[in-house]
């Protein structure tokens, strides 16, 4: 689903308010970043929607307090990973969502959402891409690999696992004494400026997608 090396394509017009759908599957840290960032106006855009596979994902919780319309989908509930997926795009598609934000989302992401929001899907993830992708331990294993700087990515989703175009990274060190938590956290504190950026980004026009990369298109 990578484009031609010189086919290139603006995911969404530029607009003042780009409708969000954020699927989360834990915490929802990076749902509340931008929950708290849209509202104070920082980034032109609304989290119209939130998903989860887990009906004890505290990102739903969080979803409530902001009167976001949320809803569960877990596997179990349906036959098969494309049938989870149709209910999902359809739940999405009824809130209007321009753009989906996958904030911790577990599940692989599948052909039927992949095709429904062909380009409009971004992730975000604690490390710097390519380098620990395709894990739930990224943290842990920029430390144990030993590392001296890491951080997070917010990328395009495609059928490779962590490996679409990139729309920017933030950078962090890896300090002598860091724990995995101490590492987590200090990665965790750029996502929640990263994600907000990349969707101002995204919003303005201003991300090309021009075959396995990205451009950032100057501002106006
Ligand atoms: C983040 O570290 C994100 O990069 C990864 O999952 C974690 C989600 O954290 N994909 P939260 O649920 O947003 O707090």
């Amino acid at each position: 689903m990578t484009l031609a090396a010189n086919a290139s394509v603006v995911p969404v017009p530029p607009t003042d308010c780009l409708r969000l759908g954020v699927l989360a599957s834990g915490r929802g840290t990076n749902l509340q970043a931008l929950l708290d960032r849209t509202a104070a106006h920082q980034v032109p855009a609304q989290v119209v929607a939130v998903v989860s596979n887990r009906r004890d994902a505290l990102a739903l919780e969080r979803a409530q307090h902001a009167e976001v319309p949320a809803a569960v989908f877990a596997r179990a509930d349906f036959s098969s990973r494309p049938e989870q997926e149709r209910a999902i795009v359809e739940f999405l598609r009824e809130q209007q969502v321009d753009l989906v934000v996958l904030a911790g989302y577990v599940p692989v992401i599948g052909p039927t959402l992949l095709d429904a929001y062909r380009h409009r899907i971004v992730n975000i993830h604690p490390s710097l891409l390519p380098a620990f992708g395709g894990t739930l331990h990224a943290q842990a294993d920029a430390l144990h690999h030993g590392v001296k700087v890491t951080g997070c990515t917010v990328h395009f989703v495609t059928t490779d696992v962590d490996g679409g175009p990139i729309v920017l990274q933030r950078t962090v060190p890896v300090l002598e004494n860091d724990t995995e938590e101490s590492l987590a956290a200090r990665i965790l504190v750029e996502e929640h400026a990263a994600l907000p950026e990349a969707i101002r980004l995204i919003a303005a026009g201003r991300v090309q997608i021009v075959g396995h990369r990205t451009r950032i298109l100057p501002a106006g």
